[in-house]
């Protein structure tokens, strides 16, 4: 955004729309009347968007209408002018292969509206898994001044007085079901007990992780990641940012100031210590690659090395949601780890991350943890490396099974999810607790868009003799709320024959996660002779986006953005109407 003769203040973009007196003003402002509008909104107030990922598609994000109506207050009143427009939404529940395939759709839809419509700042409305990166990176490359509210957690979970975690609980339920532990009544009690309101997941999946990590990269105001969705304070705290945005579009304060590499580490610090998604690794560096930035997976581990667990919720722990709130949420961990944090990283309120968590404070020690007593002593997250996966692996281990991570055995190979749903239950199928299960053909090209398959069921007949674990491996990422001794992000992936696709059955695997490797146990010779050998498979689309998404996706370690996508912007957001002005007459 350019700043005016006049002074410091960012020339409106808006102006170039609404501030002519020629025949193409006049039919912007006419037409905008349309609905109502008197014309004193055009007298030089700041357009603000607000992007909604509202969607009854998409259950998280439901109640986001409220939401943006509680922005609009804050606007008005602070000055500015409020326009709301939805985009498409990712509902991880419903969109069928994957929310993933989309994400970078959504990412171009956020993008182009940003840049293509008369407005000088947004707030973006998101909640479920992939709507918050996919607002990020969009936001990133127009690089308008943006700040971000996320819909919050839904309430707890309650099933005859215990507490059940979305994603994380249901699994564990459903597991007891094959083995023929839980009765097929209580089955269903838990339907209607699990998801009791609006909001995203209840645990520290990926919607509560990505959430923490705008939090971190200072891109939503102090305090914003964790409100349950519907506690009033979610609502004041959307007003607040609408006022807060205004005042944004009047500093120029726009994402490419935030998103600095020193925020982009504050956000791995706080990945590690809450025990976050694996999938947010992929969205980071995939935002990282809309400012330009390479950050290779390499820094993950690093970071992880050296930052302790310290919230222990589900997965890794045993709390949820609410009580992180609670608890103090996300600046109280954010307090506790500031010896390891960029302090000066400057945020959407205009000060500094170290000034935003000063007053912080913890009220539960058994949420919230220490540095000092952590709930695990490294990282959420680990990065592995080996002949099985030259360019990277991911794997949690802070919701792991200890005794595998250490572990040799033979695989049991699955072809394809389709393989995998026909052969895992099969009682003839060879395979015991020592095996290792994997998964080919799941990754961004292969399954597409590379699905939460990556947490394999464990085979019905180990389930019935007591086996809670084992080690699976994939090209396919997993749900945050998954946990497991379960390896992903395989890259490069099978599809596009990396050597995953080699595996045979019966071949040794290695995992040493303490060591960070992964190892197929054959010969170079062998593993270059299996790979000559190898076919690709079909491609799964022949027209329109899904051609599109296979043929410029990239690899897990890169993000799998698209590859036209990356790189910093230019700003070309900032003057359209000068680079392709409305004709003369
Ligand atoms: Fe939307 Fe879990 S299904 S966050």
């Amino acid at each position: 955004m350019n700043s005016s003769s006049a002074g410091n203040t960012p020339r409106l973009r808006s102006r170039d729309w609404f501030g002519k007196r020629d025949r193409w003003g006049l039919g912007h402002r006419a037409w905008l009347r349309a609905e109502g509008f008197s014309e004193l909104v055009f007298e030089g107030k700041p357009v603000i968007g607000i992007c909604n990922s509202w969607s009854e598609l998409n259950n998280c994000n439901a109640h986001l209408r409220q939401v943006a109506e509680a922005v609009k207050r804050g606007v008005w009143e602070a000055g500015g002018f409020p326009l709301e427009f939805c985009t498409i939404s990712l509902g991880e529940m419903l969109m069928k292969p994957t929310t993933m395939l989309y994400r970078n759709l959504m990412a171009m839809e956020v993008e182009e509206c940003l840049r293509a419509y008369p407005l000088d700042g947004v707030v973006l409305l998101c909640g479920c898994d992939k709507t918050t990166p996919a607002q990020l990176m969009g936001a990133a490359s127009a690089d308008i001044p943006a700040l971000m509210v996320p819909g919050g957690p839904m309430l707890r979970g309650m099933w005859r007085g215990r507490e059940i975690g979305s994603g994380t609980d249901v699994r564990r339920f459903w597991d007891e079901v094959r083995a023929g532990r839980m009765t097929e009544e209580e089955w269903c009690e838990i339907e209607s007990c699990v998801s009791r309101s609006s909001g995203h997941c209840t645990v520290m999946g990926t919607a509560s992780t990505m959430a923490c990590l705008a939090e971190a990269l200072g891109m939503t105001l102090p305090g914003c990641a964790d409100i349950p969705a519907v506690d009033s304070r979610r609502l004041a705290m959307a007003e607040e940012s609408g006022r807060r945005m205004v005042a944004m579009v009047a500093e120029g304060l726009r994402p490419s100031r935030m998103l600095t590499p020193q925020a982009l580490e504050n956000a791995i610090r706080v990945d590690m210590a809450i025990g976050g998604s694996t999938n947010a690794i992929v969205h980071l560096v995939a935002l990282a690659g809309r400012v330009g930035l390479d950050l290779p997976l390499s820094r993950f581990d690093e970071i992880s090395r050296v930052t302790p667990v310290i919230a222990n919720l589900k997965p890794s722990g045993e709390f949820l949601m609410e009580d992180f709130y609670y608890a103090g949420g996300l600046p109280a961990v954010m307090k506790e780890i500031s010896p390891l944090l960029h302090l000066d990283a400057l945020t959407a309120n205009g000060k500094t991350l170290g000034e935003n968590i000063a007053r912080a404070g913890c009220f539960n020690r058994n949420v919230i943890k220490t540095l000092g007593q952590p709930l695990r002593p490294e990282g959420g997250t680990v990065i592995l490396k080996g002949n099985l996966a030259p360019q990277g692996a991911v794997l949690k281990q802070s919701a792991a099974s200890p005794h595998l991570l250490r572990h040799k055995g033979r695989a049991v190979v699955f072809e394809n999810a389709e393989d995998l749903i026909a052969r895992i239950d099969d009682a003839q199928l060879e395979v015991d607790e020592n095996s290792i299960l994997v998964l080919k053909n799941a990754g961004p090209k292969g399954a597409p868009g590379m699905p939460e398959w990556g947490h394999l069921p464990i085979p019905a007949k180990l389930l019935k003799a007591g086996v809670k674990d084992m080690v699976r491996l994939s090209d396919a990422r997993i749900s945050g709320t998954s946990f497991g001794t379960i390896v992903v992000h395989i890259a490069p992936e099978s599809a596009v024959g990396g050597p995953l696709a080699a595996v045979k059955n019966g071949d040794w695997i290695e995992l040493d996660v303490p060591s960070r490797r992964l190892e197929l146990l054959i010969t170079d010779a062998e593993l270059n002779n299996r790979l000559a050998a190898w076919q690709p498979p079909a491609p799964h689309y022949e027209r329109g986006y899904g051609k599109m998404f296979l043929e410029h996706v990239l690899q897990a370690h890169e993000g799998c953005d698209f590859d036209f996508l990356r790189g910093a912007s230019r700003g070309e957001a900032a003057d359209p109407l000068k680079r392709f002005p409305n004709p003369a007459v």
